[in-house]
């Protein structure tokens, strides 16, 4: 059984989805969102600059899940930002992913231009081809001009948090909006040290839980949407069973200290991509 959140708009989604960033395209991501299908997962987070929505598209056709029964989340990259393609960036998506709709459209970064795509993805959003729309690492300045200037609230904002910078700050800003938080990078990124912290595999010991499960429930019981991203078909197992146990508010309070206050990812007030 899995958790449910429902968005401002009044869209249900999974709370756990399957992060497909640095997944390659082909075989390994066909295969990690069939497993993920299997083992119950119901929504999958891809990017047209992640360049496997075909893969996707295809794991989903595999898996013999119904599609309506799938949340499917893709976002418009930054060149087409830029050149003010939304539209047809967005239909590229739909046709690489093989679908007619998606239920959430995202502005990938905040690039020059995105006040212009919010308006094609408001136009989006109409057409009724994309169930809902939100943000992708939006800082509060950035929500806050948003909000100032539409009708149309984004129903997410998808943002680096972790146990190791946990963008507390920034969730409860959003919160305060009726705006749910995505947190990408949720167990410290590829490559990333935060898993192998003692802390995190002592409080899953007293659970029999590992660290990764551990991390991922400190999110759900902070009422963030988790995209914890695996390859492992046993992996993609594990961080779907999270729902038979509880982090006490002390195992809580642990893992929010592990917070440095330091990003692993790009600067959404400075990046060059
Ligand atoms: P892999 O894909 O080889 O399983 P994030 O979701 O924060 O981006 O982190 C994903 C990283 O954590 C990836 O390197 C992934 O490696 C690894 N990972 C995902 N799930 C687990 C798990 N349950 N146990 C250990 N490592 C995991």
């Amino acid at each position: 059984i899995q958790s449910t959140i429902t968005l401002n708009n009044g869209t249900v989604i999974p709370q756990v989805g399957l992060g497909v960033f640095r997944t390659p395209d082909g075989d390994t991501t066909v295969n990690a969102v069939t497993a993920a299908l299997e083992a119950g997962y119901r929504h999958i987070d891809t990017a047209m600059i992640y360049r496997n929505e075909t893969s996707v598209g295809e794991g989903i056709r595999r898996s013999g899940v119904l599609r309506d029964d799938i949340f499917v989340t893709t976002k418009l990259w930054n060149d087409d930002i830029r050149a003010r393609r939304g539209q047809d960036a967005f239909e590229e998506s739909l046709e690489r992913l093989g679908l007619d709709y998606v239920n959430l459209y995202l502005i990938h970064w905040p690039a020059d231009g995105w006040q212009q795509a919010w308006d094609d993805l408001q136009a989006i959003y109409a057409s009724g081809r994309a169930k809902a729309i939100g943000v992708s690492n939006f800082q509060r300045h950035h929500l806050e001009e948003l909000l100032a200037n539409s009708d149309v609230k984004p129903a997410v904002d998808q943002i680096e948090s972790s146990p190791q910078f946990a963008n507390q700050e920034l969730i409860d800003f959003a919160h305060t909006q009726d705006i749910d938080v995505e947190a990408w990078s949720p167990l410290g990124g590829t490559g990333g040290t935060l898993l192998a912290d003692p802390r995190l595999s002592e409080i899953g010991a007293k659970y029999g839980k590992s660290a990764a499960q551990v991390v991922i429930r400190w999110h759900i019981q902070r009422g963030v949407i988790v995209l914890p991203k695996s390859t492992h078909a046993e992996r993609i197992r594990q961080n779907l069973d999270v729902f038979d146990f509880q982090l006490s508010d002390a195992d809580m309070a642990a893992v929010n200290a592990i917070d440095t206050g330091r990003r692993n990812g790009a600067d959404p007030d400075d990046f060059d991509f």
